[in-house]
């Protein structure tokens, strides 16, 4: 039997409220807070934080009004609870606490990187593909402004790290190479648009750690951006500079990822997070999973950026096993997968 349930997220900058009844989003709502924080160039934890307690409650509403369903038909309530900014997490928390106890309803915190995981998962209203059936294990490569990581995924919600950055995440090597060629923040966006007429093997740039796939690292890219910067002066070709930016960090994703997805016994490969965006990730993914026997699957964008849909996905999957949370439900900054 499918659950009906409302999913809250409120772990950076997006404050969102979906519902979903078993793996169909029936309403997905996101108030993004990016043109509040491109103004300092980065997302400020205390301006964010406020912005949530703004946004949070009409978000809920509207979620529910959009799904065309009443507080006493649903089943119970998902709240990303970890890891992200405590003061943006807590008021996501306060709301769903607050809700649970009013409408009676069991209440489930979520990892929010157990949501990305599961985001392939989704069945979207709009959405004419078939339900997404992918075999178990499949390889996960996730990736956002604040994570990389690369997940066994063994059963809807067993995770298995595999590997990781051990400085900056993807998102953040698209951010900070974009601040330093002066493209403003978010930077992922910009880049992959300045790349288009740019010629990605006129600057040369690092992939780090080559031959190791567990573990990822791109602070040295953001130096040797710098260095290239300040070499280069008025002389530097931007586009060919986020050209060349792009497919260093796409090179560096791709090649362990297909390396792991070779040497393991998997059948499919998905691209989750914000990142997932990046049309030559995506596409460099998905040829080489291809080649490799492999299915290649990617939520549509509208669930690779933070969405509670995703939250309200791993919800019903543990309401239904019976899991249950209590009003104590903490938040924290950071916590395993
Ligand atoms: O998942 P997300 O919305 O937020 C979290 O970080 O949790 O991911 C945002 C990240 C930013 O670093 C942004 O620059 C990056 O995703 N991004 C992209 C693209 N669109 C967004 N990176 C590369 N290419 C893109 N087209
Ligand atoms: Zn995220």
């Amino acid at each position: 039997m499918s659950l009906t349930v409302l999913g809250i997220e409120s772990s950076c900058d997006e404050t969102s409220a979906a519902v979903v009844r078993g793996r169909h989003v029936l309403s997905n709502v996101v108030a993004s807070q990016m043109e509040m924080h491109q103004i300092w160039g980065g997302v400020v934890p205390e301006a964010a934080a406020r912005a949530h307690v703004e946004s949070i409650v009409p978000v809920i509403h509207q979620a529910l009004n959009e799904a065309g369903v009443r507080p006493n038909e649903l089943d119970g309530i998902g709240v990303t609870h970890c890891p992200g900014l405590v003061g943006a997490l807590s008021v996501g928390v306060t709301a769903a606490k607050t809700l649970s106890l009013v409408w009676d309803k069991p209440l489930v915190g979520v990892h929010h990187l157990h949501g990305h995981l599961v985001s392939p998962r989704a069945v979207l209203a709009d959405s004419s593909e078939p339900e997404r059936s992918l075999p178990f294990p499949y390889l996960a490569l996730l990736v956002s402004g604040g994570h990389t990581e690369l997940v066994e995924v063994r059963g809807p919600l067993e995770f298995q790290l595999l590997g990781q950055t051990i400085d900056d995440a993807a998102g953040e090597a698209f951010d900070k190479g974009a601040r330093l060629l002066g493209l403003g923040y978010p930077g992922g966006r910009a880049i992959q648009e300045r790349a288009r007429t740019g010629r990605a093997d006129r600057y040369l740039l690092p992939r780090a750690l080559k031959d190791d796939p567990t573990r990822f690292s791109f602070s040295g890219l953001k130096t040797a951006v710098l260095r290239l910067v300040e070499k280069e002066g008025e002389q530097l070709n931007i586009d060919d500079a986020a050209a060349s930016l792009q497919q260093a960090i796409v090179d560096a994703l791709a090649q362990k990822t297909l390396s792991v997805l070779e040497s393991g016994s998997y059948r499919a490969l998905t691209l989750v997070g914000g990142v997932a965006a990046n049309e030559l990730l995506r596409e460099t993914l998905r040829q080489g999973a291809e080649q490799l026997g492999a299915r290649f699957a990617c939520p549509p964008l509208s669930l690779c950026t933070d969405n509670a849909a995703m939250i309200a996905l791993v919800a019903e999957i543990r309401l239904a096993q019976g899991e249950r949370d209590d009003l104590s439900l903490d938040c924290a900054s950071s916590v395993p997968i």
